[in-house]
């Protein structure tokens, strides 16, 4: 199995990669925004609850999001791999998905890290608040505040990879194509 681990603060491009690599790689796409994003559009339960925390700018407990990998694991075993999009935000996250995978045999390849500077996240966050309807990206005070969620609580989810030897950083910087180059250079050196 190859299981990657897309990391980066908000608008640094985990998304859009992730649906490039899909293509060449066959893996199947976990994105715990969209997987929230889609609860909150059939208006279930979980998704009450995650959608103002969400338009505040804020992680959803932990609990939540660990329950939404596990079942997405368990109903898809026979994968070729996973891409992590936006999941594991903490430490605890990332223990419970390690654990997880070892119940099925399997672990993190590698961890792609997409560097981008905070000036050029906060301009593509608010462009595509003018043009989506993502009521985070509308507002610059929500979108700082999901910067500073990344700072405090995701950080420390890339040293949790580099003690195990797994993290690999590549600029986020520039054109769409020129950074798959590059991260589909990384996943190849895996
Ligand atoms: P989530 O949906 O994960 O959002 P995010 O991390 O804030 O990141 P984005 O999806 O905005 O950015 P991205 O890195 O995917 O970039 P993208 O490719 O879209 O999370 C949303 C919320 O859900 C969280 O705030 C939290 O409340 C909750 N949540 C989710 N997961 C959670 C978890 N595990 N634990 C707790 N809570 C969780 O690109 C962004 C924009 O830039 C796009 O418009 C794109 O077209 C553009 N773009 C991409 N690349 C480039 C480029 N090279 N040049 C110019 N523009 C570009
Ligand atoms: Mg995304």
């Amino acid at each position: 199995m190859l299981n990657l681990v897309l990391f980066g603060p908000p608008g640094s491009g985990k998304g859009t990669q992730s649906n490039n690599l899909i293509k060449d790689y066959h893996l199947i796409h976990l994105s715990t925004g969209d997987l929230l994003r889609n609860e909150i559009a059939e208006g279930t339960e979980l998704g009450l609850k995650a959608k103002e925390i969400m338009a505040e700018g804020l992680l959803v407990p932990d609990k939540v999001v660990i329950g939404m990998i596990k079942k997405k694991l368990e109903n898809n075993k026979a994968a070729k791999g996973f891409i992590f999009d936006g999941f594991p935000r903490t430490v605890a996250q990332a223990e419970a998905l390690d654990e997880a995978l070892t119940s099925m045999d399997a672990h993190i390849s590698g961890m792609i890290e997409l560097k981008v500077g905070q000036e050029e996240l906060e301009k593509r966050l608010l462009l595509r608040g003018t043009e989506s309807d993502r009521p985070d990206d509308a507002d610059i005070v929500v979108i700082r505040k999901r910067i500073n969620e990344y700072i405090s609580k995701t950080v420390p989810v890339a040293e949790y990879y580099k003690q195990q030897g797994k993290l690999r950083s590549v600029s986020g910087m520039g054109k769409v194509e020129d950074i798959f180059d590059s991260v589909k250079e990384l996943v190849n050196s895996l």
